[in-house]
């Protein structure tokens, strides 16, 4: 173990970074915090609107119009806007594929394929309103997919192409579109993955799809239903490249983005186009301190999720600038692969999740080492609680020990990033999401919503509305009100996580309620004992659940995979639950600890801890088959009974 993980130590930036930062007057807390309203005005005016709104917010609780009687046009935004500025032949993506063939797309180019994408569509029979589905991997036709849908009014769903073909109907059906959108093929660790096959039988299992646009990425022969299917490129070739955008109200829809909820039927969560671009360019340009003329920027997510639909997407195409996109796996065709894209680009900013960065740990520092990454300036976090160890594995070994963390809390439903360090002010500390954006207002409550002192944990609220907000669930305001809005009354947001305040009043995520544990009546974060179990030598990554226990109310079952090299035995059991202890405290001593080669994650690789605390309570487990790894199941389950009958 290091001591290096121990929360008080904090990390200043460096005198140059905040000479050169976007924002580094703390000022800028106090100002948003005397008229919120206006510093998110301030912000919508670095938009371009064809009309200008009457009304900043208007808020009926629990629902917020943003920029009232406002008009614009997001694909104007991202991309006319910037041509007409004399940037045209900046490049907006260095595009690179698995297979590593590459694609330059600059501005102008983005500009006509979206324009002649938009009219194809339109020639499709979209207008205005009508939803299209979007099942692409990652390439460059995704975003031109989505502008194209920004441009013409019509709201995307994008539905991650990992995904399968059941979750293609269900979001078919529910968005009710007529038009799909989809690739023959993507390339993942060297194997095509035959996207339209899963496609063709999602269309059998609705019979809403009057067409469906295939774009040739793999060049496999697919099946084509006369009729319905057409090529992407033979779209293009009939269109013309000429189309004025829509002029959008601010609060029309841009896009619905489904999340799974806690019951089986995934939400539609339904963003607007003013309000949500406000905010995606303002956290974009701060939080990131993007400097659009000399930063290479790579969000390294999927746009299929929110944060590649803001943060790859939206927010860098809002503020102009270049980014990076990759199609396929980190460990392709080896371990190295991220860090020899980063290093032939010049990438200056990267933005990627906990769960990899401990997969980068897993793998070893020397895979970084084959790389020159000096170029990198600013590192960002997103997705999960970040354990310290994994903070401080990136900050040295990714960031050279001098690049900026920002650690993003933020959701689906939030749209943009609302809880951060400001990295040209903040002093962050390794686990610590640390203050609110300016303007938002987070409020850490117990069980009956009274705020905690600092020093505390309690559940995270939001307390006043903000620009990026979902409005509703698509076709669902029930739904949208009991989820969000019923636990503490219709004015205050509830987020679903857990958070501590400490005792400088600086917020440290906890991971959603339902995995925080009461262990004899003491709350117990399983973030926290994770990031114990991670900070030992021995262990690469770990996920604790709490099982329930007659005695204790809950115990702490704790599932870990071992560095490679290292060998699970009887004695680094006994250790790592000390270690725990003394990290933690006898009572977050877990009760169990299996030894697993992999931990069950979905797709988009979070851990299934519902999955592991079925395991663990011995519980018939349900469909595993929508996991990364199913496979790994079977190995846990036959340790998990050993542990249990031993
Ligand atoms: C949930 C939202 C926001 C884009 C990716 C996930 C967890 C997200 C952090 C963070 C601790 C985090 C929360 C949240 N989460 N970022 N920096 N620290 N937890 O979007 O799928 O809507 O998930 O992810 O639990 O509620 P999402």
């Amino acid at each position: 173990m290091t001591d290096a993980a121990n929360s008080e130590h904090t990390f200043a930036p460096s005198r140059d970074f905040v000479n050169q930062a976007n924002v580094n007057d703390p000022g800028v807390y106090d100002e948003a915090e005397r008229d919120p309203e206006a510093w998110w005005e301030s912000h919508a005016r670095q938009l371009r609107w064809t009309r200008e709104w009457d009304t900043t917010l208007e808020w009926d609780p629990p629902y917020a119009k943003w920029f009232l009687g406002g008009t614009l046009n997001v694909s104007d935004n991202c991309l006319d806007r910037h041509v007409e500025d004399g940037y045209g032949d900046k490049v907006a993506f260095h595009w690179e594929g698995e297979p590593g063939d590459t694609r330059t797309v600059t501005y102008a180019e983005l500009l006509s394929e979206v324009s002649t994408f938009a009219n194809a569509l339109k020639g499709l029979g979209v207008s205005k309103g009508d939803p299209v589905t979007i099942y692409l991997p990652m390439v460059p036709e995704l975003p031109v997919a989505m502008l194209a849908c920004a441009r013409i009014g019509a709201p995307h769903s994008v539905v991650f192409a990992g995904f399968s073909a059941q979750s293609v109907v269900d979001r078919v059906e529910d968005a009710n579109s007529k038009v799909l959108i989809t690739a023959d093929g993507s390339y993942r660790k060297g194997n095509i993955v035959p996207l339209k096959e899963s496609a063709d039988k999602a269309m059998q299992g609705t019979d809403k799809i009057e067409h469906c646009v295939v774009v040739k990425r793999t060049g496999e022969d697919v099946a084509f239903t006369e009729g319905r299917d057409v090529w992407y490129h033979d779209l293009l070739d009939g269109a013309d490249d000429d189309c004025p955008p829509e002029e959008m109200d601010a609060e029309d829809t841009l896009f619905l983005l489904y999340s799974s909820g806690t019951t089986g039927k995934p939400k539609g969560i339904q963003h607007t186009t003013g309000g949500y671009l406000t905010q995606a360019a303002v956290t974009h340009r701060l939080v990131f301190d993007l400097k659009p003329d000399t930063d290479v920027y790579w969000c390294a997510a999927d746009i299929g999720w929110i944060t590649g639909h803001t943060y790859i997407v939206y927010g860098p195409l809002a503020n102009r600038a270049t980014s990076v996109m990759y199609e396929g796996a980190p460990d392709h065709p080896d371990k190295d692969r991220l860090w020899e894209i980063a290093e032939k680009y010049g990438v200056t900013i990267l933005y990627t999740a906990p769960t990899a960065i401990r997969a980068f740990m897993k793998w070893g520092p020397e895979y970084v080492e084959r790389h020159d990454l000096s170029t990198l300036r600013l590192l960002g976090s997103v997705g999960e609680p970040i354990n310290p160890e994994a903070w401080l594995w990136y900050h040295e070994h990714i960031g050279g020990g001098n690049c900026p963390i920002v650690d993003t809390w933020w959701q689906t439903e939030t749209g943009g990033i609302m809880i951060t360090p400001l990295p040209g002010m903040t002093e962050t500390k390794p686990g610590a999401a640390m203050r609110p954006f300016p303007g938002i207002k987070p409020v850490v409550v117990d069980d009956e919503g009274n705020p905690v002192e600092r020093g505390e944990s309690g559940l995270l609220t939001l307390a006043r509305p903000w620009p990026g907000m979902l409005r509703t669930l698509w076709n669902d305001d029930e739904r949208y009100v009991q989820t969000y809005w019923a636990r503490f009354g219709k004015a205050i947001y509830f987020a679903g996580d857990g958070a501590r305040l400490d005792e400088d009043g600086d917020i440290w995520l906890l991971g959603r309620v339902d995995d925080v544990m009461n262990v004899s009546g003491h709350r117990l974060s399983t973030a926290e004992i994770e990031s114990a179990l991670v900070s030992h030598d021995a262990v690469a990554e770990a996920a604790v659940v709490g099982r329930s226990d007659a005695q204790t109310g809950q115990a702490v079952s704790a599932f870990v995979t071992l560095l490679s090299g290292q060998h699970s035995s009887d004695e680094l059991r006994r250790q790592l639950r000390e270690h725990v202890a003394e990290r933690i405290g006898k009572l977050a001593r877990p009760a169990e600890l299996m030894f697993t080669d992999d931990l069950p994650k979905t797709r988009s690789g979070k851990i299934m801890r519902r999955l592991l605390r079925d395991i663990a309570e011995g519980n018939e487990i349900g469909d595993v088959t929508t996991l990364a790894n199913p496979t790994i199941v079977k190995q846990i389950q036959q340790e998990a009974q050993t542990a249990r009958s031993s």
